[in-house]
């Protein structure tokens, strides 16, 4: 049996970072109604010529020497985001050359905040068919340059920054399942209006911001990452006692708290990362798992579950030992 194994992890985020307190100076917002009903504290933010490629290499070069792995080892690279650098060539392929990676497959995964998950997920299973010695997957995300900065309901949650693994086959078991799914039934509640074959005239405009309808969000992403997340340990025959860390994606820390709940598991063994962070989007998970690792409390060979939820809807788990 080969397994996809984690074999090193990596972050970066912009140096600029903006306190609730600087928010309170741009938007009619408080520092107590941000905490309270998201968990954010401060978020980073990209500089106006830093793009998203430029994340994904500072993120992937640590990842790479956590690894011990040099860019001619790389033989395949997913890079999940919703705000690349252009509409193409994709990030991915930006970044292989950046890194000097030999040519290889360099894939861009787009599926808003579960854009990791499924880029990691696809990879998986490259690596379960053989065909993957070593992959470079990364979610990132410059979500602040598409954030409408006068409007409360949105600007106060996003965040900016990249998360970066190495992954690669294994005998000892790594990913033991995965599950992906979207329902674009719910393409409405949460989505950008602006894209490269629909209302590009709208780019630049007040017109071009993030459209969210809050509560309902809210209220399917703790129903659909609550159900996925006891999926995820079903259909790998663990039990909720088992799991050692819950990874999720860091949209607001009371979602994160009822995906806790429902898998009774104490906020000890979850890693939340939303109050320095802010939403990040794609990024957010690899991030979160990163940080977990980098401080010593995600130790080898424990159970580690990763889920997101994104619009769409889009929503994935990755179950693996570390
Ligand atoms: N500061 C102060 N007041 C605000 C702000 C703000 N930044 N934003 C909204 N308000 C006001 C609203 O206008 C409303 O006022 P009103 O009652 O006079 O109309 C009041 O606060 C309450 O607003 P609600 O929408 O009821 O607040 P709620 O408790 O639902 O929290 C929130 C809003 C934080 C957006 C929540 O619904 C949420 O987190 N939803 C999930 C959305 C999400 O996470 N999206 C990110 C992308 S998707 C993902 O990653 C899962």
């Amino acid at each position: 049996m080969i397994y996809t194994k984690i074999a090193g992890t990596g972050r970066y985020l912009p140096e600029k970072i903006l306190t609730n307190f600087d928010l309170e100076k741009i938007v009619d917002t408080t520092d107590e109604w941000i905490r309270t009903r998201t968990g954010v504290e401060r978020r980073h933010a990209v500089a106006p010529d830093q793009t998203t490629s430029d994340m994904c290499v500072e993120a992937a070069k640590e990842a790479m020497e956590a690894a011990g792995v040099a860019p001619e080892d790389i033989d395949f690279i997913a890079i999940g985001t919703t705000s690349p650098d252009l509409i193409f060539p994709n990030v991915a392929t930006l970044v292989q050359h950046r890194l000097g990676i030999p040519a290889c497959p360099s894939i861009g995964m787009e599926a808003a905040c579960t854009s990791f998950i499924y880029a990691l997920t696809t990879v998986d299973k490259f690596i379960k068919a053989g065909e993957v010695k070593c992959a470079l997957v990364i979610g990132a995300e410059c979500i602040t340059k598409l954030v409408d900065w006068s409007d409360r309901n949105t600007c106060v949650l996003f965040g900016d920054g990249a998360g970066a693994v190495i992954v690669k086959p294994s005998e000892e078991p790594g990913i033991l399942t995965t599950h992906l799914c979207a329902d674009g039934q719910y393409k409405d509640l949460l989505y950008y209006p602006v894209g490269a074959s629909n209302q590009l005239e709208k780019a630049g405009t007040d017109e071009a911001s993030i459209m969210m309808t809050g509560k309902e969000v809210f209220k399917v992403a703790v129903s659909k990452l609550g159900d996925i997340a006891l999926q995820a340990l079903e259909s790998a025959g663990v039990s909720k006692e088992e799991l050692d860390w819950l990874v999720p994606h860091q949209a607001n820390i009371r979602i994160i708290q009822a995906t806790a709940k429902r898998l009774d598991l104490p906020m000890e063994k979850v890693i939340v990362t939303v109050q320095d962070h802010g939403n990040t989007s794609a990024a957010s998970v690899p991030m979160a798992l990163d940080v977990g690792i980098r401080d010593g409390r995600i130790k080898p060979g424990q159970l580690v579950l990763m889920e997101a939820f994104g619009g769409g809807f889009t929503w994935g788990s990755v179950l693996m030992r570390l």
